[in-house]
């Protein structure tokens, strides 16, 4: 391999075809290749059986992505696992599910971007009728698909926010749009005195109720349904928000806030995860998930300074900026 460096045209054009290999993954996971190769190595054939797909098709498909590390064809013409292949198993964590949902809706409605830039609206909405949370819990298979998504994209942030936040001092946390469950199960467990509050839409609830069982947590963990836009639960000596604020407009993120400031009492602390945008060019993924928040939700990323914009106009104080190793860091602020 060369290790001139790509020109502008090549760098470029790597970029504007990105979606080839994208779109690929997605075929991959959909398919569940990566768990049909998982025993054995498999030709083209045996897997157009499998998956009853044309045997040629299949083989440029699999040619391709093995051409880029995602599976491995043998001087047989069978095709195995490779480390970027096994992330694609169908396993708890892996980046199947990531792949399934930015293959589908996400792309669907990243198609909708002009849309989104010339209006400042949702993409998302734009295609599917109405905002994606609404969408999802009509749509029961693609949201399982999502809880499980959320934990393949962010799910490394979990142990890193345990590790670099000091949860000490907080006897019951309210997780507010806690999803699956998984990150209050992490921060219960490495905290065994504390007790916590799930709050999520109904839908999201039962399904987080079988994961906190699961992770023996269902005595120490209550789950309320409701949404934020109505209300908080009272009781939390600390709210915690993990890619809550991002999916949602200043206006939207003010009464979420206000329901929280309601209910904290004085000494609570308010504990919001999500990246931190950096200024200028400086390279940073939260600049892309922000144009993703653009176009599912209609959310955004934000600097220090619009957070500070935020907390104080509910009646919080920016008190400091965790960071940890990972792309997010813990907002603390408390009531004023
Ligand atoms: C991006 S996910 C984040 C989930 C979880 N905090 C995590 O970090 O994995 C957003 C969550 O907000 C929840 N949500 C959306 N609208 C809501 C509402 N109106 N009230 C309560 N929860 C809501 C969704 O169901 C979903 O679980």
């Amino acid at each position: 391999m060369s290790d001139k460096k790509p020109t502008p045209r090549q760098q470029i054009l790597q970029m504007i075809t990105s979606y080839w290999s994208a779109t690929s993954i997605h075929v991959a996971a959909k398919l569940r290749l990566a768990d049909h190769v998982k025993d054995a190595p498999q030709t083209a054939d045996t897997l157009a059986m499998l998956t009853n797909t044309q045997p040629q098709a299949l083989y440029r498909l699999l040619r391709a992505l093995s051409s880029v590390g995602i599976f491995e064809e043998d001087a047989a013409g069978r095709f195995g696992l490779t480390p970027m292949a096994e992330c694609l198993l169908d396993v708890h964590g892996s980046q199947r599910a990531v792949a399934l949902m930015m293959g589908d809706e996400h792309y669907r409605s990243w198609g909708e971007l002009l849309y989104c830039v010339q209006t400042g609206k949702p993409g998302f909405d734009h295609v599917y009728g109405k905002p994606i949370f609404d969408w999802l819990s009509e749509h029961p298979e693609e949201a399982n698909i999502f809880d499980a998504a959320m934990t393949g994209f962010h799910g490394p942030e979990t142990q890193a926010m345990i590790e670099a936040y000091d949860y000490a001092g907080i006897n019951m946390l309210v997780d507010v749009g806690g999803g699956n469950g998984t990150v209050i199960s992490a921060v219960l467990k490495k905290n065994p005195a504390m007790k916590g509050i799930l709050y999520d839409l109904p839908n999201v609830i039962d399904r987080a109720k079988k994961n906190l069982a699961d992770a023996g947590l269902a005595s120490r963990c209550e789950t309320i349904a409701g949404s934020f836009f109505e209300s908080a639960p009272a009781g939390g000596d600390a709210y915690q928000m993990r890619h809550i604020i991002h999916d949602w407009t200043d206006e939207q993120c003010h009464t979420i806030l206000t329901h929280i400031r309601k209910v904290i009492p004085k000494s609570g602390k308010l504990l919001v995860i999500e990246m931190v945008i950096k200024p200028r060019n400086e390279p940073q993924p939260a600049k892309w998930l922000d144009l993703n928040m653009l176009v599912l939700p209609g959310g955004k990323e934000r600097t220090e300074a619009e957070y500070r914009v935020i907390y104080a106009k509910a009646g919080f104080d920016l008190t400091r900026i965790v960071p940890t190793p990972t792309e997010v860091s813990v907002i603390e602020g408390k009531p004023v």
